[in-house]
């Protein structure tokens, strides 16, 4: 997979390189460049923002600014995700669907946005039949103060799903039994008392039937009381 991410603060990404992801760039699975968005403007100032037509507080991004940033890694089988709260929720289902795609590309507003004609240019039929398609996503109903942050959420949720990323890929088959990705049994480890709490007595004995039933039903009251 490749993940082009455009951003004003291109040190906010640079942990992408660390972990399990760095491991992952080592061995080819996903190859990920981040660029400064500056340097796709042509004045000296090298501006990225101007006021909102209509009035108003905030600045607005520049639609020649990200039209040329997104033409110069734009393919036939590109996503172009664009961060904001107001996007489609980021879910553990839209991870998976993502996690199938060749080529993501990740772009953070900052200040009030980018300019909307961003979005409707690459959801025109030209793109939409080289199978190019624009995602509005936001990864939570708050407000963050650009798309950076939002960026490497989903990096992380996504990159994790693909073969070869996780050391121990049957903690993701273990995953996929529930629909959502957040329903989780309570989980213990040595030693069998700590602080006067013992771990489950059903957990230690051996029964492999009676512990998956045990465990399902204590994902559901902690989904319940949680969620
Ligand atoms: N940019 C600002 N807030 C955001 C959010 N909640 N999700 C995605 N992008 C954002």
């Amino acid at each position: 997979m490749k993940i082009d991410a455009f951003t004003i603060f291109p040190d906010y990404l640079a942990p992408l390189k660390l972990s399990l992801l760095g491991k992952a760039q080592e061995k080819g699975i996903v190859d990920i460049s981040i660029h400064d968005l500056r340097s796709f403007t042509s004045d000296n100032h090298n501006t990225v923002d101007d006021t909102p037509y209509g009035g108003g507080a905030g600045m607005v991004m520049l639609p020649e600014v990200w039209g040329k940033a997104i033409d110069s890694v734009l393919r036939d089988d590109s996503d172009i995700i664009v961060l904001t709260p107001a996007g489609v929720p980021f879910t553990q289902r839209v991870a998976e669907e993502f996690s199938q795609r060749s080529h993501l590309i990740f772009a953070c507003g900052r200040y009030e946005g980018i300019d909307d004609r961003v979005r409707q240019h690459y959801e025109s039929d030209e793109y939409k039949t080289r199978g190019i398609r624009v995602h509005e996503i936001s990864i939570g109903d708050y407000v963050l103060g650009g798309g950076e942050v939002a960026t490497m959420v989903m990096v992380e949720a996504i990159t994790r799903l693909m073969p070869g990323v996780l050391g121990n890929p049957s903690s993701l088959s273990e995953e996929s039994h529930n629909d959502e990705g957040w329903v989780e049994y309570p989980n213990f480890t040595k030693p069998a008392q700590w602080r006067g709490i013992s771990v489950p007595e059903i957990l230690l004995s051996g029964n492999h039937g009676e512990i998956a039933k045990w465990r399902e039903s204590q994902a559901i009251l902690r989904a319940k009381k949680n969620r």
